[in-house]
């Protein structure tokens, strides 16, 4: 066994270009849409990360064939010869739920584990089976494992009580295939379920409102083969966005990006003072004006995203002034606040609040990264840290940002991986 972690020193402004690479949040549910088709699926611009490997690596242990090219995938789903997904496995990542409204859509059945607490909340996937169970299906739980069982899968009539991207995703994938209509109201709008509807339509489905509050699926017979190209990733642009941001004097272009996707980013991180112009398919951050903290809410899209909160915090450690960060999505999402603190950050935390005072400088320590954001808000808060910061956990960050050493190292920061036996 071994450890690796990241050694990063303060950072010289960042410039350049930074390419950012397909969406994981989008690549994940697509790759369990994958599982309603017989026939081949040509995929584009897949990120080479260890989410991705562990829901294929699922796929293929029920039967899937799968072929790696670079970012290219061809994967074929023709001869799936079990719904139960491998239990340790399936335990890696939350996602690996999707492939229960998949597998429930093409076989009427499957077991799942119940996905536990994880590093930022408890997380349940109660609407997941409230939609399920809309659909006709019979849901039991017994040693763990989740048993979903529908005999005539049906259409159905489903609120969400909080639009859940996941139980978004989960219904329209049991919904492609089942007899007749469903609705899904109070849907979460957030592109990578346009992304994934797109993908499901060119396959042959018929998935129409992706992208508003109300989702409706009509149930096709079957689907055939089709070549799609999975969506930037939003999280990780907004991550260099961050990054340069927090690097006083950085002039840094963001490309292969879909800049509408970034709006609430953009507009937050203009009221600090940072610079931001926009073009087709690029950003470019210029942080010459000192920060000036702000009030961020953390919303389903298209409001702030969760997924930014902690960068957020990292850039706003150091700027002028008080602001409060309110996280309404997770209830546990401020793990790492003591890390940032223990660089030197004045963060104190009120239940889903956090109050964050500008300090002078932070100084590079021994930190964890205590989930994959949490991680990429390290990275921010060691680039602006006098000295050298150590990065523990790494595994976190390399589950959503892929080559994110090389890309750094590209623009001007110094950042080694070290391995650790
Ligand atoms: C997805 C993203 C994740 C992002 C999150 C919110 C993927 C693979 N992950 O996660 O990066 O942070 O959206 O934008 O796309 N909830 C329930 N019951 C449910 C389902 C969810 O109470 O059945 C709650 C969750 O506990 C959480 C909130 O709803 O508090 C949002 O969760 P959800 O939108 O489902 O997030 P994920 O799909 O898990």
């Amino acid at each position: 066994m071994y450890n690796e972690k990241f050694i990063i020193k303060k950072a010289a402004p960042l410039s350049g270009t930074v390419k950012v690479s397909g969406s994981k949040n989008a690549a994940l549910p697509i790759l369990a849409a994958a599982l309603l088709c017989e026939e081949e699926i040509q995929l584009e611009n897949v990120p080479n990360l260890s989410d991705i490997s562990v829901m294929l690596e699922l796929l293929t242990g029920l039967g899937a064939k799968a072929e790696r090219n670079g970012k290219n995938l061809k994967i074929c789903c023709k001869s799936i010869t079990n719904n139960v997904p491998d239990y340790e496995t399936t335990k890696k990542i939350r996602a690996s739920f999707l492939l229960a409204g998949a597998l429930l859509g093409r076989f009427g059945s499957c077991s799942m584990p119940m996905p536990g607490g994880c590093g930022i909340g408890l997380r349940p996937v109660d609407l997941h089976l409230k939609g399920f169970s809309a659909m006709g299906a019979k849901i039991s739980l017994e040693h763990g494992l989740v048993h979903i069982e529908a005999q005539n899968l049906t259409g159905g009539s489903i609120y969400l009580d909080f639009p859940s991207v996941g139980a978004t995703e989960n219904i329209i994938l049991a919904a492609v295939l089942a007899e007749g209509t469903t609705f899904i109201y109070n849907c979460a709008t957030e592109p990578e379920i346009v992304d994934l509807a797109n993908f499901i339509n060119l396959m042959g489905g018929k998935v129409e409102g992706a992208g508003t509050d109300s989702i409706t699926v009509h149930g096709v017979y079957g689907l055939h083969g089709c070549k799609s190209r999975i969506m930037p990733d939003r999280i990780e642009a907004g991550t260099y966005m961050l990054m340069a941001a927090a690097v006083k004097g950085s002039d840094l272009t963001i490309t292969n990006i879909i800049p509408q996707h970034l709006s609430p980013v953009i507009h937050k991180l203009s009221e600090t003072g940072v610079q931001i112009i926009t073009g087709d398919n690029y950003i470019k951050v210029n942080s010459k004006n000192d920060i000036r903290n702000t009030d961020i809410k953390t919303l389903p899209y298209p409001g702030f995203p969760t997924d930014m909160q902690a960068q957020f915090m990292a850039l706003m450690t150091t700027g002028s002034g008080s602001g409060i960060i309110r996280e309404t999505v997770f209830e546990n999402r401020f793990m790492y606040v003591a890390e940032l603190n223990r660089m030197g950050a004045d963060i104190k935390i009120d239940g889903r609040s956090a109050v964050v005072n500008g300090v002078h400088r932070l100084s590079g320590t021994n930190v964890k990264a205590t989930d994959l954001r949490a991680g990429a808000a390290l990275i921010t808060a060691a680039l602006m840290a006098e000295g050298t910061t150590e990065i523990g956990e790494i595994q976190h960050i390399d589950r959503g940002y892929e080559n994110i050493e090389e890309k750094l190292r590209a623009i001007g920061a110094d950042i080694q991986r070290i391995r650790e036996e």
